[in-house]
């Protein structure tokens, strides 16, 4: 046990964390565990959990709608498509007009709040996330509406709703964060009705990889949420995750590119999602300014896409 242990001591200071991460997640305790017992391979696993997973953390960065909003700020202004993230979601959507929805993580509900109008009166709408207060925002910004949706604190490792229950599940941008993903998705599968939709939007590992550039290059260390690549449930290596349970699977990307033409919101971005002392905030700020200085913007390409998959009977 101290042995594999050691070796992973020296891997993590020896290499960067993240690119280790990156490469090894999850494979590297279980490979190394031949003669590990299941106790120590969940050590391993919690003590090399990405902190997109870490339920300490994701309950501060997710209090309110203040780190989120940060970062749909950054996409709302700056994204050079035309069509509309909510909207292109949406869009996506094969749900009857008579039908019982679920959204898990659903933040401040702004994929409903951006899609009022196109919205089916017979879609009776459940919103759920773990966080209280995005639960509460949610709830603020729609319960005025005539539509009806009903709200819930709700963890999605733990859905507490009956078998075959509705007919789609939406988990935009969340399921990264779970922190047991195959029992999320027995847990999704359950609750949903045979030839029943999931739906579960996510982002490739290169996903606004310029930013992520410029503290490293800069020698700023930001170990929390905002500047990690994405290791669980990316667009990468989810379709398999999602086979598990899902009799048909598809993926539609939708690749893009943010041309950013302030500093400040840039460093906010970063700061959503890790502290930074400053003295380094001023150097990233300097940094974001030169460069649009330099070239007009700051370029950022995003990497998103939509999974659709269907529950067999
Ligand atoms: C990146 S935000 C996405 C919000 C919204 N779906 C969107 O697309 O804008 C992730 C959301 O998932 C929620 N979340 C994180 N872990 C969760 C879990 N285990 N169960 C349910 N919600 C979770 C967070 O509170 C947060 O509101």
């Amino acid at each position: 046990m101290q042995y594999h242990l050691y070796i992973i001591y020296i891997i993590y200071i020896e290499s960067s964390v993240d690119e280790w991460r990156r490469q090894h997640a999850r494979l590297g305790p279980i490979a190394l565990g031949s003669d590990l017992t299941q106790p120590h391979i969940a050590m391993l696993n919690y003590l090399l959990m990405d902190t997109l997973q870490n339920q300490e953390y994701l309950r501060r960065q997710y209090e309110d709608s203040r780190n989120l909003g940060a970062r749909i700020d950054l996409h709302t202004r700056f994204s050079t498509e035309e069509h509309p993230w909510f909207h292109w979601v949406f869009d996506r959507f094969e749900i009857p007009e008579k039908a019982r929805v679920i959204e898990l993580g659903c933040g401040t509900g702004l994929l409903w709040r951006e899609n009022l109008s196109r919205i089916p009166h017979g879609w009776s709408i459940t919103l759920t996330d773990a966080s209280p207060g995005m639960v509460r925002e949610a709830e603020e910004g729609l319960r005025r509406t005539a539509l009806g949706f009903t709200f819930a604190e709700v963890n999605a490792v733990s859905i507490p709703y009956d078998n075959d229950t509705f007919d789609s599940v939406i988990a935009n941008h969340m399921l990264y964060h779970v922190p047991d993903l195959d029992r999320t998705l027995s847990e999704i599968r359950r609750v949903l009705k045979p030839g029943g939709r999931l739906y579960a939007t996510t982002v490739g590992l290169n996903h606004m990889a310029e930013l992520r550039e410029v503290p490293r290059d800069l020698g700023i260390r930001t170990p929390d949420g905002s500047v990690q690549t994405f290791t669980q449930f990316n667009l990468d290596n989810s379709a398999s995750d999602l086979g598990h349970w899902f009799a048909e699977v598809e993926l539609e990307r939708r690749n893009g590119a943010l041309m950013v033409t302030e500093a400040a919101p840039l460093v906010d971005y970063v700061l959503s999602g890790t502290r930074l002392s400053d003295e380094e905030t001023a150097r990233l700020r300097a940094s974001f300014d030169s460069e649009i200085q330099l070239r007009g913007a700051f370029r950022i390409s995003t990497e998103t896409g939509i999974f659709k998959a269907i529950r067999g009977s």
